[in-house]
């Protein structure tokens, strides 16, 4: 694991923006793993400013994200294909029919895992950006007795329901999500963590100098050949 600590996020995500505009650069059709949620959002908003400078463009990349909540309409305001939509995919030139989601709402959600795994098996994840849990969840594969290996539906936590509950307003939370497993995210070429803030310092202080166990899932990544984990101060204050 390579960390590095930086003064602020919008350091951090100008850090790892330029990594993805160097593999982007090598390899047009790159295939990028993209996360959710607050901690990648300033990565998201230097590759937007990126793209508008010049410097790079996306449309012959391959994305996968993470994961998705079920029960929750595609075009709801909170599903991840909306944030993705909103903070990154609509102000740049990626291809729309390249772009891969879980479906949360699939009849058949074995089915739609299988479906998922294959395309990601054969396209092959270039670069996989991952936040992290307070409970060192990565995607949404949450602390438990074994490790996962495909993508599956997960019944999520109540750390990780009390933590995003922040952002439903009008209707509740849903308590299921369709996430990719364990083994999907390890087979990534590299990956690239981002983590702020003091809420994460346990989660990052167990990934990095704990046993490798599921009971900590970040702490797989201590098996990966190539990641980087970028920190602010806060997020790596017990390092
Ligand atoms: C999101 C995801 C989650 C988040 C994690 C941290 O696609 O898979 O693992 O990365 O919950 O979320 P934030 O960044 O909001 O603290």
């Amino acid at each position: 694991m390579i960390i590095h600590i930086f003064d602020n996020a919008e350091q951090i995500g100008k850090a790892i923006a330029d990594m993805i505009v160097e593999q982007v650069n090598e390899k047009p059709d790159s295939v990028l793993g993209f996360a959710t949620g607050a901690s990648p959002v300033p990565t998201y908003k230097s590759l937007i400013n990126a793209y508008n400078e010049g410097r790079v463009s996306f449309k012959d990349i391959t994305t996968f994200n993470l994961d998705e909540y079920c029960d929750l309409p595609k075009s709801d305001k909170n599903s991840y294909y909306t944030f993705m939509h909103e903070n990154l995919f609509d102000h740049i030139d990626v291809n729309e029919e390249k772009v891969n989601f879980l479906n949360g709402n699939a009849e058949d959600p074995e089915k739609e895992c299988v479906r998922y795994d294959s395309l990601i098996d054969e396209k092959k994840i270039d670069i996989q950006i991952l936040g992290v849990g307070r409970n060192a969840h990565i995607g949404f594969n949450e602390p438990s007795d074994k490790f996962t290996k495909g993508s599956f539906r997960v019944a999520l936590t109540d750390s990780t329901i009390d933590a995003n509950s922040i952002y439903f307003d009008e209707n509740p939370m849903p308590h299921f999500a369709l996430t990719m497993g364990t083994v999907s995210i390890m087979r990534s070429k590299k990956i690239i963590m981002v983590a702020t803030g003091s809420s994460k310092q346990d989660a990052i202080f167990n990934m990095v100098n704990g046993d490798i166990t599921p009971e900590c899932p970040a702490s797989v990544l201590q098996l990966h050949p190539d990641v980087h984990i970028f920190l602010d101060k806060d997020a790596a204050a017990r390092l």
